[in-house]
């Protein structure tokens, strides 16, 4: 069974083509980085009109790299949600008029479910239950039992900033550019965490909070007179950016992981999953695989970031419960159950 994947729900426009939810015929993502870095961030009104610009060749793409016809796919798959309204319309409404027009079921993905199932995109035994895990974005942070496909529990999930988006945040204080996570991720490779940061535990809960930890970054970045970051800094400065950024990474990670390993222990997890753009983060990956308690499973890098194949997979294994969702609306605020 091959499934037709599309996802627009923030600023990559995607379309894949999965086979039986596991093998990867084609993944093409347009990103539209290039054309936001000079904003310092997603601006949503040109997310929008680039995802229209996009959505055809890249789904052109995606089938002929697959080499597949219409005859040889057995669903359509897209986000519904969350994400921003206005590109998320783009990728469902293109959905639903392939669906219509190739007489296809048309499957919603939740965007956060789809990351989850970029696991199973992988040539290894698939996942085995009950397992946890830990989904890191540019706009969540949840901890997730899952006892089965489709069942989900969420044990823990951030309370003001998400992960990512404290990457972002703290990138833009130290002058990194952007996407802020892979730039503090360079900033800080090979360089001493030398500032000590505190770590926001919120003892007796596992939901996470990491809104405290950015501004203590700002503040010493002012102290250290990194901030507001200067046209020309010199040596001296530059290497204290470096230590914060190195020293803040260390901070988000080691909550994370011990978070994760403390929730897998507690729920008798069999496996650890990672999932979301963060997942990309080397510290993160590699810290985690020597913590876990428990096997631990990581998607490829270009698997981490949003891209459509995990929206087919997810879908594949859904396939039974949803058909010819033709009420599917754009959710931009839709939650994991
Ligand atoms: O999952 P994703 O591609 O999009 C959302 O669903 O939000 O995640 C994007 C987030 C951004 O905040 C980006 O800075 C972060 O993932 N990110 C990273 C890395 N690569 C992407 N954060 C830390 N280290 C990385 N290498
Ligand atoms: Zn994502």
């Amino acid at each position: 069974m091959n499934i037709l994947g599309i996802e627009s729900s923030c600023d990559e426009t995607a379309a894949a083509v999965v086979s039986e939810g596991r093998t990867i015929l084609s993944n093409i993502v347009a990103s539209q980085v290039e054309l936001h870095a000079r904003y310092g961030g997603i601006v949503p009104e040109v997310a929008s009109r680039q995802h229209l610009i996009a959505i055809l060749p890249t789904l052109e793409r995606a089938l002929a790299e697959a080499r597949v016809s219409w005859q040889d796919l057995s669903a359509v798959a897209v986000t519904m949600g969350p994400g921003l309204a206005g590109s998320l319309l783009v990728g469902v409404n293109l959905a639903k008029a392939l669906a219509l027009a190739h007489d296809l079921p048309l499957v919603g993905v939740n965007h956060l479910e789809g990351h989850i199932y970029a696991n199973w995109l992988a040539p290894d035994p698939p996942p085995t239950f009950p397992l946890v895990c830990l989904i890191v974005s540019g706009g969540h942070t949840d901890l997730v039992l899952m006892q089965g496909h489709g069942q989900y529990r969420l044990l823990g999930r951030t309370r003001d900033d998400a992960a990512g988006e404290a990457f972002d945040k703290v990138a833009r204080i130290l002058g990194l550019g952007y996407p802020g996570g892979p730039a503090v991720e360079r900033a800080a490779r090979g360089v001493a965490p030398t500032y000590r940061l505190p770590r926001p535990w919120l003892k007796g809960s596992h939901d996470f909070s990491f809104s405290g930890l950015k501004t203590a970054a700002l503040h010493l970045a002012r102290e250290e007179s990194i901030y507001p970051p200067m046209a020309n800094p010199s040596r001296e400065l530059k290497q204290r950016a470096l230590e914060l950024a190195a020293s803040f990474q260390e901070a988000v990670v080691d909550v994370l992981v011990a978070k994760t390993v403390e929730v897998a222990l507690e729920h008798q997890a069999n496996q650890v999953l990672l999932a979301g753009g963060v997942a990309a983060n080397a510290l993160l990956r590699e810290s985690l695989l020597r913590r876990s308690p428990v096997p631990c499973r990581i998607p490829s890098l270009a698997l981490c970031t949003d891209n459509a194949a995990m929206i087919a997979a997810c879908a594949y294994f859904r396939l039974g419960s949803s058909k010819h969702d033709w009420a599917l609306e754009v959710a931009p605020n839709l939650k994991l159950a």
